[in-house]
């Protein structure tokens, strides 16, 4: 993980619920991002996990008590959240959901919500039935018209041993839609569609012709895309990536099963990106069982032409802004406009192979109507954030 929340003072407050102990990750995983955080606990959730926990994993004190003396002006209601970019309440149980709606404020933690001037994000945790209440329901919707995020629940296996939603989402998943929640917006309501990862040709039932690329370029501007409050599907090859939250996936194997895929959906795309390495050939027919060595001449494979997908997308006759990438061994800059010009398109971003196939890290160059923008070696979720306020410029002057 990078330092996605680098200079973020955040106030984490717990209330009482089993999943109190999956906050202890919480806040090991927003310190890790780079982010300092202050843990304010209700009596309820010092029954679950003791400040002694948080403030080991925070090395910060720990508020519980409205009526603690130790901050000087005795309130720490106004004081801590003051200082915060954000109020993160995780777990948030049903009867905080409840008060924060109704605007009580009779602990510490709920009088600070009261009194913040700041955003407020929440991560309900409770049983299924208590989540599915009509009450808890009319809660949660008081909460998101009066501006305040929630954070799943998530569905699954429950402490009660009842499976439904209700579930607090993951650490991990929590810190993810927290980054998420702190970037610009600038792809707001657009509808996004991104190839990733390699294609994989079939030779024989266990064999085939694919490349190294790992997926991580794709999968990265998916989540940038997405983070910019865009609607994603991804559509891609073999590849072992978790999918990032929010995107909407969709596995494929060849080039033509990737190429069909896209096609069905790219006509009300605002944005079509082709970041997968797609063969530009496939054996000619894959022999339906394993082939043998028998002992004569090695067998010859004939090869016959993938469709371009991305030349394809562009000359729909009202066609996504589409965007191309071209992952060259030299002569890059060459390269790359000669692609952007075959395949008719307006923005290719060139990496070079050894920069860009398989690591975490890229380094890219922009190629546009304009010119070329580069961007600097950096980790790839950096690099697509980057890119998606190049490609949502792009948008605006369309
Ligand atoms: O996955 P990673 O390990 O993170 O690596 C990322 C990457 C290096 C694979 C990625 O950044 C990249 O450069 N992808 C494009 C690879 C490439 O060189 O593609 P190409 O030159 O074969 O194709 C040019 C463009 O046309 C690409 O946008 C490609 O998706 C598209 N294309 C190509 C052939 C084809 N049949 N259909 C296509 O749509």
């Amino acid at each position: 993980m990078t330092m996605e929340l680098q200079g973020k003072h955040i106030v984490l407050g717990v209330t009482g619920g089993i999943a109190a102990y999956k906050a202890a990750e919480l806040v090991r995983l927003l310190g890790k991002a780079g982010a300092t955080v202050q843990v304010v606990m209700t009596e309820g959730a010092t029954h679950f996990v003791t400040p002694v926990t948080f403030q080991a994993l925070s090395g910060r004190t720990v508020y519980t008590d409205q009526w603690d003396g130790r901050i000087g002006n005795n309130m720490a209601h106004i004081d801590l959240s003051r200082e915060a970019d954000l109020i993160l309440v995780a777990p948030a149980s049903a009867d905080f959901l409840a008060k924060v709606a109704h605007g009580l404020a009779d602990d510490l933690l709920t009088t600070m919500v009261l009194a913040r001037d700041c955003p407020l994000l929440a991560a309900p945790a409770m049983n299924r039935q208590m989540w599915e209440n009509p009450a808890t329901q009319r809660n949660a919707a008081t909460l998101r018209s009066d501006n305040i995020t929630l954070l799943g629940p998530g569905c699954g296996d429950q402490a009660c041993g009842e499976t439904g939603d209700g579930r607090m989402l993951e650490a991990a998943e929590i810190v993810e839609d927290l980054v998420a929640f702190l970037q610009p917006k600038a792809l707001a309501g657009k509808k996004v569609l991104i190839t990733a990862g390699p294609t994989f040709e079939a030779l024989d039932p266990v064999r085939g012709i694919t490349n190294l690329s790992s997926g991580k370029m794709g999968f990265a501007l998916a989540r940038a895309a997405r983070e910019a409050g865009a609607e994603v599907t991804l559509v891609c090859g073999p590849v072992s990536q978790p999918t990032p939250r929010g995107v909407s996936r969709i596995n494929v194997t060849g080039a033509l099963e990737m190429h069909n895929t896209v096609m069905e959906r790219a006509a009300g795309q605002d944005v079509f990106i082709g970041v997968a390495a797609v063969a530009d050939y496939r054996p000619k027919a894959a022999a339906e069982h394993k082939i043998k060595k028998d002992g004569s001449a090695p067998p010859a494979i004939e090869l016959v032409q993938n469709p371009d997908i991305l030349a394809d997308v562009a000359a729909l006759s009202q066609p996504p802004l589409c965007v191309g990438f071209a992952a060259e061994s030299r002569n890059l800059a060459e390269y790359a406009e000669k692609k952007r010009r075959a395949k008719k398109i307006p923005l290719i971003v060139g990496n070079l192979i050894q920069d860009g196939f398989g690591g975490e890290e890229n380094k890219l160059t922009l190629f546009d109507d304009n010119g070329q923008t580069p961007l600097p070696v950096r980790p790839k979720m950096d690099l697509a954030r980057a890119l998606v306020v190049h490609i949502a410029g792009l948008l605006d002057q369309r």
